[in-house]
């Protein structure tokens, strides 16, 4: 049988790796890296750091290009499954064509493999023999929350984790929201009396971390936010939303 290792690496620190992902990474005899482009050459850096820091000899790396999504579409979700499926080719061809019985290989998924990320989705697509392990990694919700020392969940409360997109459709539907793949700022929405903490690049050199009341810090996170982004052209933020004091009814 072949066996697929679906390890995450963390949010962008080297130092997010648990043990266990190490370990992972040592047990792999051939590692598929997806490239998502030159803009983006840090991320795929880190994974390549991480294999050299880890992986055992021998081991063999093959690459390919994260196949282009229509950001276009007025259909997110069917752009988003049109572009699942596309991966799912690559990860079939890499498991038919690069991996011999018994061998050991792996995916290095950014953050945790069970947030946001379609690498689940997109191997339950893929028609081949072979069985699959995840290795859970180090989020950048986690990352967020210790670097501004905030708990995620305040005492017995629930925290809605959702997309930029959906909080500027539906607003903040929760006392606690937690936003991540905002690429519009959709926190100026949020009411007066909610508190923010916004965190960019988190885990790497060029890590940016902005906290106060929405309404006092909107300008500075976006101004930071626009000359980041132009700087290194990409840019990767988290943020929780946080309304102070909870609701006294909800
Ligand atoms: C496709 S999702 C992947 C999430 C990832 N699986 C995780 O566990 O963090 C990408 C989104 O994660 C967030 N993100 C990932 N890494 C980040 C980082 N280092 N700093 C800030 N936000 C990050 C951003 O909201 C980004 O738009």
């Amino acid at each position: 049988m072949k066996r697929l290792l679906l390890i995450g690496i963390g949010a962008g620190d080297p130092d997010h790796l648990t043990f266990q992902a190490a370990k992972a990474i040592a047990a792999t005899d051939v590692f598929l890296l997806v490239d998502k482009g030159e803009a983006k050459h840090d991320l795929s850096q880190l994974r390549h750091d991480l294999i050299a820091a880890h992986a055992r000899d021998p081991y063999r790396i093959v690459e390919a290009r994260d196949p282009e999504r229509d950001r276009t579409a007025p259909a997110y979700t069917a752009a988003v499954e049109n572009w699942r499926s596309r991966r799912a080719q690559i990860y079939k061809s890499f498991i038919t064509d690069e991996l011999a019985d018994g061998q050991t290989g792996a995916l290095l998924v950014w953050g945790d493999p069970a947030l946001y990320d379609s690498t689940l989705a997109a191997l339950d697509e893929v028609e081949a023999e072979f069985e699959h392990e995840v290795i859970p990694g180090i989020s950048s919700v986690s990352a967020l929350t210790a670097r501004h020392r905030v708990p995620l969940t305040q005492v017995g409360r629930p925290v809605h984790i959702t997309t930029g997109r959906r909080l500027a459709a539906e607003g903040t539907t929760a006392d606690d929201v937690l936003v991540m793949l905002d690429a519009a700022c959709a926190f100026t929405e949020a009411a007066d009396d909610f508190h923010i903490y916004w965190g960019a690049y988190l885990g790497t050199p060029d890590e940016i971390l902005i906290s106060g009341p929405v309404t006092e810090v909107a300008d500075q996170i976006r101004a930071a936010r626009t000359e980041a982004r132009t700087r290194k052209g990409w840019i990767m933020d988290t943020y929780l939303l946080r309304r102070t004091p909870p609701n006294a009814e909800s």
